[in-house]
């Protein structure tokens, strides 16, 4: 039986890792994504993480953001990932459910997701209009998506940056 809960980091952060480097490989480190990631600090009580036998199969983390001049605030949801051998039962979208529910009870406006349409779009992500936000570095527009947590994700605009 699979369980999905908060991270716990002394139980889980090392797993984590190590199922990142396995699913995305050396060159994860090189993406825009990491650029923002790496100047922000993930939410342990937001992320959330897929259990079996207190075993790390998935996870997906949160990380808050500011956008545009304003800095209205955002979490930037991911990575996302699920272990090889737990694929195929859409589990990626319960985990990161899961993660946009408690974001939302926490009073998070806004998620940003940069990923696949096709499966992301399940949970409830749009992608935004082309030009809308920008990153500090290439972004395919196709990709970039937001949603609604506690407040109005179509406000957002302008350049995505670590707080
Ligand atoms: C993406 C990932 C988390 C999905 O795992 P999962 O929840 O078990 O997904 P499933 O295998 O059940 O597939 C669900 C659907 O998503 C699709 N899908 C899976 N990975 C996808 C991807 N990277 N891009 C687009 N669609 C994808 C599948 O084709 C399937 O769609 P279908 O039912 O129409 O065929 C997993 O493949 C993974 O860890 N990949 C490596 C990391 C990654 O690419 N993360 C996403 C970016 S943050």
């Amino acid at each position: 039986m699979i369980e999905i809960v908060p991270e716990n980091p002394a139980q889980h952060a090392e797993a984590i890792e190590a199922l990142f480097d396995a699913t995305f490989g050396p060159g994860h480190f090189a993406k825009t994504a990491e650029r923002l990631r790496e100047n922000s600090v993930s939410l342990p009580q937001i992320n959330r993480v897929a259990l079996e036998a207190g075993k790390v199969v998935g996870v997906c983390r949160v990380w808050p953001l500011v956008v545009g001049p304003s800095r209205s605030p955002a979490l930037f949801y991911g990575p996302v990932a699920v272990d090889p051998a737990y694929r195929g039962n859409f589990l990626s979208l319960k985990i990161t459910q899961a993660a946009l529910e408690a974001g939302k009870a926490a009073g998070w406006p806004a998620a940003i997701l940069i990923g696949a349409h096709s499966l992301f779009g399940k949970a409830g992500f749009t992608v935004v209009p082309k030009g809308r936000l920008t990153f500090p570095g290439p972004q395919d527009p196709s990709r970039i998506m937001v949603m609604d947590l506690a407040g109005d994700a179509s406000q957002l605009e302008g350049l995505v940056t670590a707080p």
